[in-house]
């Protein structure tokens, strides 16, 4: 199928559909697919369309391995003055004593801190997987859980919030080098103090994986580890912050010797300065006041969408949220499990992803739950009144049990929803 109706009549467009016809048919499917549909996963975002022009600009051509004032090639007078911008206006948007900007994604920008300040084998302190860490915080398939010794704390059960008490006397037991806070899935906010006193006591590093709320921090609309006193943030640029792929290491002023070192030439070779230049307008953006009013309607669509999913009898895992992301567990509400929910939602023009949930009993390709989240939907500029339509939606789709006739109907009410708000940069 070709999408000639999108083709836009430009001399770029013009050149690939000669050139290439192929990917332009396959570019042109997905912007399709990204106005049309509604994108409901939370670590998805559409980027600010100074970032997309940025992205396709020439700071892609350029090699600079090394960092401003002190490179392995010539030709740097813009290239540093770009990423000079960028860590200054990373440092003062997180009050950091420092920032690395060139990680080139989240797994990286992790992968950078262990090795920068750790040995391998050394006990890492960090949250389960099934109750929300990432993959990068240990889980045994990543090679991060081979190098390193992760210990792990979990949830309560009984409320779904960290287990500190539990927390303490893991770190007690194992004396862990580093602890590790900050999520994938973890519906709720927490106060960085508390790991930062055990960590204190047991004398580890602290580190925040901000990935997922590292734009809603940016927006002072979420606490900052780095104002608890936290050795390290690390955040991606591609979430909640709207901007490019890529990851960014926060710290103090004593780490940034080992944390640089470990990026490169430790880890990585030349940065992609394409993506430091649309990270360093990011950081630009993400400082001014349409960006905090962006990041509280962030957490008040959040907000509105638990509350009409609960009183639709909607179960969530800890009840709600405090952040831009909710976890709906589907066997539960609906007697289906995740992956048949996220299929289901798809065919309405919803995309979410399925999600394990803490001590899940099944397989991650068949998990208990969906995840959801407001940053995308709210960028395009969805509202209060929306969110009880997409819970509607939500609702009656995974009812309908597959039923072709009902979700051709709901279909069309996630269309009449998203023709309303155009798809920033599109
Ligand atoms: C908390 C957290 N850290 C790290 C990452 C890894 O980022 P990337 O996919 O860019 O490697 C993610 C990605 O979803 C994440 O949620």
């Amino acid at each position: 199928m070709t999408h000639s109706s999108l083709l836009a009549n430009t001399p770029d467009r013009r050149r690939l559909a000669v050139s290439d016809p192929d990917i332009l048919n396959a570019l042109t499917g997905e912007e399709a697919r990204q106005r049309a549909g509604l994108e409901l996963i939370p670590s998805e975002n559409y980027a600010f369309p100074e970032v997309l022009t940025l992205l396709g600009s020439v700071f892609t051509n350029k090699y600079a391995e090394g960092y401003p004032g002190r490179r392995y090639y010539g030709g740097q007078d813009y290239t540093d003055a770009i990423e000079t911008l960028a860590r200054n206006r990373a440092k003062a948007l997180f009050r950091a004593e420092h920032a690395n900007v060139q990680p080139l994604s989240g797994s990286p920008m992790n992968q950078a801190v262990y090795l920068g300040l750790l040995n391998p084998g050394d006990t890492i302190l960090a949250m389960d997987l099934s109750h929300g860490g990432h993959l990068t915080h240990g889980a045994p398939v990543s090679h991060m859980g081979r190098l390193f010794n992760f210990v792990r704390y979990k949830t309560d059960p009984t409320n779904g919030a960290i287990d500190f008490a539990a927390l303490a006397q893991v770190a007690r037991e194992t004396r862990p080098k580093m602890i590790v806070c900050g999520y994938s899935s973890y519906p709720r906010d927490y106060d960085y103090a508390d790991f930062k006193r055990v960590a204190d006591e047991v004398g580890a590093l602290t580190m925040a994986d901000v990935s997922h709320i590292g734009g809603l921090i940016a927006a002072d609309v979420m606490r900052n580890p780095l104002d608890a006193g936290f050795d390290v943030m690390t955040t991606t640029t591609h979430k909640s912050l709207r901007g490019p792929r890529g990851g960014l290491i926060l710290c103090k002023e004593q780490h940034a010797k080992a944390i640089d070192a470990s990026v490169f030439p430790g880890l990585q070779g030349g940065p992609h300065m394409n993506q430091v230049a649309a990270a360093a307008t990011t950081f630009r953006l993400a400082a001014l006041p349409a960006f905090r009013a962006y990041a509280l309607n962030v957490l008040g669509n959040a907000k509105a969408l638990a509350g009409a999913l609960t009183a639709r009898q909607v179960r969530l895992v800890t009840g709600g949220t405090d952040n831009h992301l909710l976890v709906i567990n589907t066997v539960q509400s609906f007697g289906i499990d995740g992956a048949k929910a996220q299929a289901a939602l798809d065919r309405v023009g919803l995309t979410t992803n399925k999600q394990i949930i803490p001590d899940d009993p099944l397989p991650p390709m068949r998990p208990s739950g969906i995840r959801i989240g407001t940053p995308a939907a709210t960028a395009r500029g969805f509202g209060l009144t929306e969110m009880d339509e997409v819970a509607a939606i939500i609702t009656e789709t995974l009812i309908a049990d597959g039923d072709a006739a009902t979700e051709a109907n709901l279909l069309t009410r996630t269309e009449a929803l998203t023709s309303r708000f155009p798809v920033p940069g599109l």
